[in-house]
């Protein structure tokens, strides 16, 4: 498939779902503490959506069975709310989200803490969340897709974490999932060029020991092989003629 350049309508109707979905991510964040359940964070996710006239992104994609996909501790990402999953003071969870809005897709994850969390799992968040800034740092014309992930994989790596490989950003618009794919690690391809008009989610998905991931029997949760916390950090970002503009950040 075609790496799709947005009209200037679409990407008017992009701006409206990704500035739902940031104010997704902060009422969401806003609930986090001991003692709820996955399942509550997921409920207040559909809600939210469903308050804007908006359909949830990831509700029913290839059978997955809620709104939101929230992943604790060692989970990476895909995780699927439960009532019985009930978080615990120290936790981080990963919170990653979709709005559809006219027929267009966002997509953002944050990862929050839980009461008092280490500090070696709070430095693991901010440096996940930095590793995206220093990839967008290339997300511009005259750059290539591969630019982004190997500026992500050297800031992170340099903390000594690594970089899941099985799973990657994508573009992003009429599809929840367009080409082309955005990985977060260097690969033998260097990528497209990018151009004004894409819109693509970068993800970083960073683990603090080895790369690893495995799949869980429900067919979804993606946890890392060797038990170590993981953290996750996405935007829907604009390539656009200078900076790009990210989609899924609240503004005031
Ligand atoms: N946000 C995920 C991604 O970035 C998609 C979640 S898959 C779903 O690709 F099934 F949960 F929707
Ligand atoms: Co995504």
């Amino acid at each position: 498939m075609a790496v799709s350049i947005k009209s200037e309508r679409e990407i008017e109707l992009m701006r409206e779902s990704g500035r739902i979905l940031s104010i997704v991510h902060t009422e969401l964040a806003k609930m986090i503490r001991p003692g709820i359940s996955t399942l509550d964070i997921d409920k207040r996710c559909y809600e939210i959506i469903r308050d804007f006239g908006c359909v949830p992104s990831f509700l029913n994609y290839q059978g997955y069975p809620a709104s939101v996909c929230v992943s604790v501790n060692d989970e990476v990402v895909h995780g699927i709310p439960s009532k019985h999953h009930i978080l615990k003071d120290g936790d981080i969870v990963s919170l990653d989200a979709g709005v559809i809005y006219k027929g267009y897709h966002s997509d953002a994850a944050r990862t929050v803490t839980v009461g008092e969390v280490s500090p070696e799992w709070k430095r693991l968040i901010e440096v996940t969340k930095q590793s995206f800034f220093e990839g967008i740092k290339f997300a511009k014309p005259g750059y290539r897709i591969g630019d982004i992930s190997g500026a992500i994989q050297d800031y992170a790596e340099s903390f000594g974490y690594s970089l899941v490989r099985e799973l990657v950003g994508h573009g992003v618009g009429r599809e929840l999932h367009e080409d082309p794919q955005v990985p977060n690690f260097r690969t033998k391809r260097k990528g497209i060029r990018l151009e004004p008009g894409m819109t693509l989610a970068i993800e970083p998905m960073v683990n603090m020991g080895h790369y690893e991931v495995n799949w869980l029997d429900d067919g979804w949760t993606v946890v890392t092989a060797d038990g170590s916390p993981s953290a996750h950090y996405e935007n829907t970002v604009l390539i656009t003629n200078g900076e790009p503009e990210l989609l899924t950040i609240e503004r005031n």
